[in-house]
């Protein structure tokens, strides 16, 4: 066994709601989060020596324990010394198709799918819930990332509850690579401004979850009703991101006067997307956004709603 070829898609909200602070400085959320086409591919394999070696072309991605592949594997290697004993140093190369800093958990989804790699490479048959444990230490996107699909995330992000699958709703997405986000900023910016509507308790928090479970975003996504998804849309980072980076609501702009049934940022952005009824549709909006925006700093995607977390192939 030569090793494993990990496919780690994207994510988007579809919902992002902060309800209020957490004593461990996070932020209490409840998400709708779901998986698009649009897809990272990482070889892990293993190497005769001790330590990891990480390789990316795309000049944004760090090659160290900036990156959460690195620390994937570092938390693997302590975790399970034995297997790192008898399989040796790892190898992890990432072809970058996510764009970085974007909001898309392509960095969350490339720690996932080491996860995912070194539990197949070193035979360690751990389960999925077993998996999500680890990657809730990486970061508070990666277990979603592990499975993948529609869910209901709630504490940090790491609480995931299952809905069904929006499979192949055309999805339009836009990033300009000259903006980047920092996330840390957004949350730090948003608790500076509307600190005073927080939710102050766990009841609060609970009564808040109840109420989103039973409203018109989780029927719409269980009767697949495109419509009814598109217009439940929502993401309470834009109020701090749109103001500060214009272009993105310019954006955002272009993507509704276009015809997008649905469009928002997704999570800390700065990437937008857009839901369409049809791939014609999907093809048209990029052409009409891309056209009339005209920038050599914006890049376009039509992809769609995926239904899979991380999968693996043998090399
Ligand atoms: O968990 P992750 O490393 O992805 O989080 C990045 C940053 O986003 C955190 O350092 C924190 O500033 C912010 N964050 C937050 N509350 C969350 C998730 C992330 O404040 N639930």
């Amino acid at each position: 066994m030569s090793g494993y070829l990990l496919t780690a898609p994207a994510k988007i909200n579809l919902y992002l709601e902060i309800l209020g602070d957490r004593p461990d400085g996070f932020h209490e959320l409840v998400m709708v989060m779901q998986t698009i086409a649009l897809s990272d591919r990482i070889e892990v394999s293993s190497h005769r020596g001790k330590g990891i070696n990480l390789y990316c072309k795309q000049p944004l991605v760090p090659l160290d324990e900036r990156n959460i592949a690195y620390r994937a594997a570092q938390l693997m290697m302590a975790r399970f010394p034995h297997a790192y004993e008898e399989f040796g140093g790892v190898d992890i190369t990432i072809e970058k198709n996510i764009p970085v800093a974007a909001g898309l958990a392509g960095g969350s989804g490339n720690g996932a799918a080491v996860l995912v790699g070194l539990n197949l490479l070193w035979q360690l048959g751990l389960t999925q819930p077993d998996l999500r444990i680890l990657a809730a230490e990486l970061g508070s996107d990666v277990p979603f990332c592990i499975g993948g699909g529609t869910a209901i995330a709630t504490g940090r992000g790491e609480i995931l509850d299952p809905l069904p699958d929006l499979d192949g709703i055309p999805i339009v997405l836009a990033k300009y690579s000259n903006i980047a986000v920092s996330t840390p900023w957004a949350y730090q910016t948003y608790r500076a401004q509307f600190e005073d509507g927080y939710l102050r308790d766990d009841e609060s928090w609970q009564d808040r979850m109840t109420q989103i479970h039973s409203g018109g975003l989780i029927q719409a996504i269980q009767t697949k009703n495109i419509q009814a998804i598109a217009a439940e849309l929502h993401n309470d980072l834009e109020k701090v991101v749109l103001p500060a980076f214009p272009q993105v609501q310019t954006l955002r702009d272009c993507f509704a006067k276009h015809g997008a049934i649905g469009t928002m940022m997704s999570g800390s952005g700065p990437s937008v997307f857009a839901i369409c009824e049809s791939v014609e549709q999907a093809n048209q909006l990029k052409t009409s956004v891309s056209t009339e925006l005209n920038s050599p700093d914006l890049d376009l995607w039509v992809t769609q709603i995926s239904c899979h977390g991380i999968q693996a192939a043998t090399l």
